[in-house]
């Protein structure tokens, strides 16, 4: 089974070609950063007027890539939410027409649900599974109990953790998007220990029973470090070492809420499954510091942790491509006139948390 993928919702031009034998034959991704980069954050409108312009040349370097035609298609999937609907409604039309013209399968995916199965495209893992999903729209804990059953065990109040990564490096700044900046400058820090004291910073919700976020305090505190730093452009040492604060912080909360899931998962799902893991998705979750953290707190409780491999953890065609081909596999397939959805909870049942800018 052969499957075109392709994404469009938030500042990524993306389509890959994937085969139900787990094999990526391309992932081609064209970033929009520079044309947003100078508003400091993506530019909805000029998101959608970008893809409109890449999407057909970002097809057809994926077939190029992958030696298929549309011919050899199977399916075709796309994200139809959640995300910026000009640029969601792109690759989903373009989807739609790729599909009527040849007469195969639509596949509208969740995007959430694209960063949550990609670890079945990289790893043999079998569900259920728990989810950390930490990406720049979305801050969730879920179970991945079957395809297209996701328990919602927690969310942000506020913003999302990548969010938080952006909005922070902007106070830094940093240029966007912050999360791999932050990363970056983070290395140059001399002193790690006493950067961390230097710089003291909150843990949201810390041993709460339950597993939900909040990262607005963690944002304000970086702003006041900044605004204490003396006056004009932050000296690059100062950056360095609050870049590393907060990144260890971060680490630190991610770990905190996924302790509490982890004993959760394990006393409610410990006997469903031979192997627990821990799928950690979204593109925070390319962040190293976070890996390893995570990776040690798994360990203390013998779970796997699955973080995908870099081209799979920011958005991509490839991780909608296979959710097309799960779907496919299971007998779904869309009708022409499915809506994109700007919102699109993966979990109808969970709970509504109550406050400002929640986010599904
Ligand atoms: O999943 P994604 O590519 O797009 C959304 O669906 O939102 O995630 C993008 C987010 C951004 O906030 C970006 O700053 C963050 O992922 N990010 C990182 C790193 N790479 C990307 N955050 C921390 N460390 C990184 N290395
Ligand atoms: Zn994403």
């Amino acid at each position: 089974m052969i499957v075109l993928g392709i994404e469009t919702s938030c500042d990524e031009t993306a389509a890959a070609i994937v085969t139900d034998t787990r094999e990526i034959r391309s992932n081609v991704v064209l970033s929009q950063l520079e044309e947003h980069a100078v508003y400091g954050g993506v530019v909805p409108e000029i998101a959608a007027r970008s893809h409109l312009e890449h999407i057909d040349k970002v097809i057809q370097a994926a077939l190029d890539d992958a030696g298929v035609g549309f011919d050899d298609l199977d399916g075709v999937a796309a994200t139809c939410g959640p995300g910026l609907i000009g640029g969601v409604m792109i690759g989903m039309m373009s989807a739609k027409a790729i599909a009527s013209v040849q007469n195969i399968p639509f596949i509208g995916v969740n995007h959430l649900e694209g960063h949550i199965l990609t670890a079945r495209l990289a790893e043999d893992i079998a569900f259920p599974y728990l989810v950390l999903l930490v990406s720049g729209g979305h801050t969730q804990i879920l179970v991945a109990e079957s395809l297209g059953k996701y328990k919602r065990w927690g969310t942000t109040l506020d913003d999302a953790a990548g969010e938080c990564f952006d909005k922070s490096a902007k106070l830094m700044g940093l240029p966007y998007p912050g999360g791999p900046n932050v990363e970056k400058i983070a290395k140059e820090c001399k002193d790690p220990q006493s950067a961390i004291e230097r710089f003291p910073l909150p843990s949201p919700m810390k041993g709460r029973k339950n597993c939900d976020f909040s990262f607005s305090g963690l944002k304000t505190a970086v702003r006041l470090h900044c605004e204490a730093l003396p006056e004009g452009d932050l000296k690059r040492s100062d950056i360095a070492d609050l870049s590393h604060a907060f990144q260890t912080k971060m680490a630190e909360i991610l770990a905190d809420r996924s302790e509490h899931a982890i004993k959760r998962f394990l006393d409610a799902y410990g006997t469903k499954t031979e192997n627990p893991t821990l799928v950690v998705c979204g593109g925070v979750a390319a962040n190293k510091l976070i890996g390893q953290k995570l990776a040690n707190l798994c360990s203390q409780y013998d779970m796997r942790v699955s973080t995908p491999p870099l081209p799979l953890s920011g958005d991509n065609g490839a991780m909608i491509a296979w959710a097309g081909v799960e779907h496919l596999k299971a007998g779904t397939s869309h009708p022409m006139d499915l809506k994109a959805r700007p919102r699109w909870p993966l979990d109808p049942d969970a709970e509504p948390r109550h406050g400002t800018g929640v986010k599904a």
